[in-house]
């Protein structure tokens, strides 16, 4: 027998004051009592939205109280006559089950909700009633938080599944956005911001048609013309939602580039702003890497020759810190 992990006892209805994150919980009160269960309602919220094995032992095991037990937020659910032993052991294999599902859980559920958001975002656009910003700002911690526990490379694995090639290439810039973020260190409310920016910055092409959106190979003149209208696009459809002023800039310049050479606005130099030039980087190495059923995805190294080509065009020592990121790509 050998000390696994560190176990604290709580009165049901004490607070929790935990230094640390526990990484699983066992219940052991009557759920019958009114004031347990409801005690254990709100510990158990908690703890759900802390994502830990969460297991309550019952004095009866009939239908009813598993299933209340599951509603309050149990993982599982063992007869209070376990033996000490047997119960221990349940708590590590759940523990230990949990930790190598989590990484795929996190991914799962930030791609889950990005794509949720994306669908609210660019049907309101397409339909052209007004966009609401209100479910976006939700959904960015779960995209952080997957690229950060789940990694870059299960966020691009997974994305590339998506049947959707615009909403997979806003979830690609998203995902390596986060990364890129987490690299140069941004405070929380910088790395949101910029996110915020990766996730939106195509919304424009809600209004593209979709033969040229998904054309595979070079679009024509009149083709790329047409394309070419979707930053504008995008910032108008976002301007009314109260979006701010630093995401407009960013969906509206996101093709703008620093020698005057982008469009739609020809901006150069100083009057591309930072939340642009790191954009431009993460929107230019997804559209690169992208899988798509007539092109495999470029290998990193070359995509990052064609980034460090550009010099002149996108800014040198960003792209160097952006290979950087993606080198460290797990
Ligand atoms: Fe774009
Ligand atoms: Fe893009």
């Amino acid at each position: 027998m050998s000390l696994v992990a560190e176990c604290k006892v709580f009165r049901f209805d004490a607070t929790f004051e935990l230094e640390q994150q526990p990484i699983g919980v066992v219940s052991d009160v009557t759920l019958d009592r009114r004031d347990a269960a409801s005690a254990m309602r709100s510990a158990f919220a908690e703890l759900k939205s802390a994502d830990i094995p969460v297991i309550s032992l019952l004095r009866n095991m009939s239908e009813t109280s598993l299933r209340d037990a599951k509603n309050l937020g149990a993982t599982c659910c063992l007869s209070a006559l376990t033996p000490p032993a047997m119960v221990a052991r349940t708590v590590m294999s759940q523990v230990i089950q949990d930790r190598a599902e989590r990484p795929n859980r996190t991914i799962e559920r930030g791609v889950a909700r990005a794509t949720e958001v994306l669908t609210r975002l660019f049907d309101s656009a397409r339909t052209n009633d007004h966009v609401s910003m209100t479910h976006v700002d939700a959904s960015l911690d779960p995209i952080i938080s997957a690229v950060r526990e789940g990694g870059l490379t299960r966020w691009l694995d997974r994305v590339w599944t998506h049947d959707d090639a615009t909403y997979q290439h806003c979830l690609l810039v998203a995902g390596v956005a986060a990364k890129f973020s987490l690299h140069l260190g941004f405070a929380e409310d910088d790395r949101s911001h910029f996110v915020r920016a990766a996730l939106l910055h195509d919304l424009g092409k809600a209004k593209i048609p979709l033969a040229i959106l998904n054309k595979p190979g070079r679009l024509d003149d009149a083709e790329t013309a047409i394309m070419r209208t979707h930053p504008v696009i995008g910032y108008e459809k976002l301007k009314p939602s109260g979006c701010d002023a630093a995401t407009l800039d960013a969906v509206r310049h996101h093709h703008e580039m620093l020698d005057g050479s982008g469009y739609p606005d020809g901006l150069s130099g100083n009057a591309v702003s930072d939340t642009v030039r790191l954009l431009t980087i993460c929107d230019i190495y997804s559209a690169l890497t992208e899988k798509r059923v007539y092109k495999p995805a470029m290998p990193t190294a070359v995509a990052m020759a064609i980034l460090s080509d550009m010099t002149g065009r996108l800014e040198g020592g960003l792209v160097q810190s952006f290979g950087e990121a993606m080198a460290h790509n797990v």
